[in-house]
């Protein structure tokens, strides 16, 4: 601090913010939201954060935390200045920092609010779904001054904003460098109808729903007496005897910044090899980032209730919905993210937590179908990767997985194999992207003449792992759209279904098939009589041999596709296909060929796919129907 600054502290320095935090700062300040606690929440979180953070840093660097070892946070309400003052003694942050956290949106949680903010028309009704983080301030606030100091410099520096179009940045002046000298003083200049936060025991009320098991002590300060208002322990190393639903509610919420219920809890303490605590929890709801390509995990690392990181890959990518603490008791302390990669013991705590994981979702299915159920519909399109990915895990994720199925929702491979119509050896299954749109495909015909139950598959990750023979109980799994198939020895329900082909009119199969085939040309690697169509002239299935008929596709929309071509089944006794019969006969060659790409391009669109040509489509289908009437 030098004389001039003090004499003359140096004017602020005005900064816009970024077009997102302004729009996010509109609503918050015309916000009538009623639910304003979630900016204590979301401000003691950060601060929370922050001594993590130092903490870390503290390990490779001990100075750091010397002068002022205690970590903690300080509520200090003044009524005579209308300010709630929040400060925390953490890592802090320099100049460059300040405008760069507390001028953009930078966290994913954010982001998303802001997207599902675009499509809402109200948008205050999310504010408390999401918390959106040191912002959300600015509902109770119209002013608000934070002075920092990062750890271990000898500069602080003041970021002041009334939640406009900007803020400022200045460097701090004497007195407010004093008192800061390590962490963040944040200073909200309480709007009139928020000035119930300056009553203690609506401090107590809010620290206690919401931040009770913050790590660090939360003090609130009453003239010159402070008080601790939090418990400030770490749950997850107390018996479970202790503890209530709503213990793990809260802190579920705290560790994994959520708002909704957990649908699964484990808390358990491993000893043997390794020591550790485990605390995980599976959410009830899908939170935003799930399908992110990154695929990260989300379960926090601590050794001895020391914070690490939340990027030691504690768990596989496919339970990457799973948020929670380990805290290891034999970790080194200091070791880095980078030396967790590799590391053995991190490798053994990953294999027996996801083993403890699945028992657990095992149990939950038996125990409590419901809550199961919630877990399933939000996160089974994540677990199916594992079916995929974990060669190991595949029988016991097949065991758990339950799919919508011709004859029901929720059914499991268990009830499914119990239900075998008689003969039948095989577990069926169609992939496509709507399980509505695959109730009417034309492959499921002669199953349903059959009864024979069929899985409908529509999550993306479907298309992956049906890719690979996989079989459960001993009975394969096939696909109705891939290779042959034959149901001939289990019996019709359905007699009417299997109409006998009438004499009259019946063409030679080879010759009709010999036609289309001709006719199709590369657009087809082959023609054949089908045994799984009832109603519909035709359908297209891939070769046993090649990748899926949908694995294809989507590769191909990617420009990554095989190039294997489909395979196109007539039902040889559907009028459509006996006239491509008629018209052979009479060599009439215009009528063989439209006839044969309507029936390759309808069969397209009853799988979801759209012509490759549409107009050219539109014009045979007109073309067909006015010489049909003689237009
Ligand atoms: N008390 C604090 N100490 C240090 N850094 C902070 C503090 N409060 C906020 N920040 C910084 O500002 C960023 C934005 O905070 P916030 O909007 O709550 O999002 P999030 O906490 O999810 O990152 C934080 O990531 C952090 O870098
Ligand atoms: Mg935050």
């Amino acid at each position: 601090m030098t004389d001039t600054t003090t004499a003359e502290p140096k004017a602020g320095e005005s900064h816009q913010f970024q077009a997102e935090v302004a729009e996010l700062l509109r609503l918050m300040v015309h916000s009538v939201y009623s639910e304003t606690d979630v900016f204590l929440r979301e401000l003691i979180s950060n601060a929370s954060d922050a001594c993590d953070r130092l903490r870390y840093e503290a390990i490779a660097n001990p100075d750091l935390l010397v002068e002022d070892a205690g970590l903690r946070i300080r509520l200090t309400p003044d009524k005579d200045a209308g300010t709630l003052t929040i400060a925390d003694n953490g890592i802090g942050m320099n100049r460059q920092e300040l405008i760069d956290n507390l001028g953009t949106v930078a966290r994913s949680g954010t982001r998303a609010f802001m997207d599902k903010l675009a499509e809402a028309k109200d948008g205050t009704s999310l504010i408390g779904q999401f918390g959106v983080g040191f912002y959300s301030a600015f509902m109770v606030a119209d002013r608000i001054t934070v002075t920092s100091r990062r750890a271990g410099s000898s500069e602080a520096f003041v970021w002041t904003s009334t939640g406009g179009a900007g803020f400022d940045i200045a460097a701090a002046d004497d007195a407010a460098a004093a008192r800061v000298k390590r962490g963040t003083e944040i200073v909200l200049h309480l709007k009139d109808d928020a000035k119930k936060y300056l009553e203690p025991y609506e401090i107590r009320r809010v620290v206690s729903t919401y931040s009770d098991h913050i790590l660090f002590p939360i003090e609130l300060v009453e003239g010159d007496k402070s008080d601790k208002v939090n418990s400030a322990s770490a749950l997850w190393q107390r018996p479970k005897s202790e503890l209530k639903p709503e213990d793990y509610k809260q802190a579920y919420q705290t560790i994994a910044h959520a708002f909704d219920d957990p649908a699964m809890t484990l808390h358990y303490k491993a000893e043997g090899r390794q020591a550790y605590a485990v605390l995980l929890f599976a959410p009830s709801t899908r939170p935003f980032d799930l399908f992110d390509p990154s695929r990260k995990g989300h379960v926090k690392l601590y050794v001895r209730r020391v914070y690490i990181t939340d990027d030691a890959d504690l768990m596989p990518s496919w339970l990457r919905f799973i948020r929670g603490v380990v805290d290891s008791e034999d970790l080194p302390l200091n070791i880095s993210r980078e030396m967790l990669q590799n590391n053995p013991q991190v490798a053994a705590m990953r294999k027996a937590l996801t083993g403890r994981v699945i028992t657990e979702l095992e149990s939950l299915a038996e125990k409590d179908a419901e809550a199961f159920g919630k877990i399933w519909d939000a996160f089974g399109a994540v677990i199916k990767e594992g079916i995929y990915e974990d060669h190991e895990r595949r029988d016991a994720l097949l065991k758990l997985a339950r799919f919508d199925t011709t004859t029901g929702k929720a059914r499991t491979l268990k009830q499914y194999v119990a239900d075998f119509k008689p003969n039948q050896t095989e577990i069926y299954f169609l992939v496509g992207d709507s399980a509505d749109r695959l109730k009417s495909n034309p492959k499921l015909e002669a199953a349903r003449a059959r009864g024979i139950e069929v899985l409908l598959l529509s999550d993306p990750v479907d298309a992956f792992w049906t890719m690979m023979p996989s079989d459960f109980d001993g009975k394969p799994l096939k696909s109705l759209s891939k290779g042959d198939v034959d149901f001939g020895l289990i019996p019709l329900t359905d007699e009417k279904d299997e109409t006998k082909p009438e004499d009259k009119g019946e063409t030679d199969e080879a010759t009709v098939i010999a036609a289309v085939k001709l006719a199709l040309g590369e657009r087809v690697a082959d023609v054949k009589a089908s045994s799984r169509l009832a109603d519909s002239p035709a359908c297209l299935v891939a070769s046993q041999a090649g990748p899926g008929l949908e694995i294809e596709r989507l590769l191909s929309r990617q420009n990554r596709g095989s190039g294997a071509k489909p395979i196109l089944e007539l039902n040889m006794k559907h009028a459509l296909v006996r006239a491509v019969g008629a018209a052979q006969k009479a060599s009439n060659e215009n009528d063989v060929n439209d006839l044969s790409a309507l029936l390759f391009e309808q069969a397209q669109i009853l799988d979801g796919e759209v012509p490759d040509d549409p107009a050219a489509f539109a014009a045979r289908v007109n073309r067909l129907v006015a010489r049909g009437l003689g237009a």
